[in-house]
């Protein structure tokens, strides 16, 4: 009787083991989640607090960010990924789809103004 319950608990603790993560720490976050956690404490509200001038809105991007008026979430995409100066690239830190979505996020604000 023992012997069968520890082979239940042994057998229940592989099969614990072996399930996939649970799916809530794989969901994807939103492009404003990411932002929220990877940039607003540099780019609050699409501002720069290290380089006041280089902010996220759209005339500093046109103006700074090489690339952007042709194609404005590709040039975003490519110094997130990359870095530049004082902001560390997020090549290791988000992947390429977290990447690709802050970008969009980021794209769609400068767009908008920044105003929620
Ligand atoms: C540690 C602070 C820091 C973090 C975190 C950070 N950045 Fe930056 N970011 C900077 C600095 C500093 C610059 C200006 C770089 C330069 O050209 O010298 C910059 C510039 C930029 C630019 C170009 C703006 C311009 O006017 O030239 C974009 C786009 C940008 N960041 C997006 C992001 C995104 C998206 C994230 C989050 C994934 C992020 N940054 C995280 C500091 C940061």
């Amino acid at each position: 009787m023992k012997k069968l319950l520890s082979v239940l608990i042994l057998g229940f603790v592989l099969l614990t083991l072996q399930l996939p993560k649970p799916a809530l720490a794989q969901e994807a976050l939103s492009g404003s989640q990411i932002f929220s956690n990877s940039c607003a404490a540099c780019h609050i509200n699409g501002n720069n607090v290290v380089v006041a001038n280089k902010t996220l809105k759209k005339e500093a991007l046109i103006k700074y960010l090489k690339g952007y008026e042709e194609d404005g979430q590709g040039a975003i995409i490519n110094q997130v990924t990359k870095g530049k100066n004082a902001m560390p690239a997020f090549k290791n830190r988000l992947t390429h789809e977290e990447i690709k979505s802050v970008a969009a996020y980021v794209y769609k604000q400068s767009e908008k103004g920044w105003q929620n």
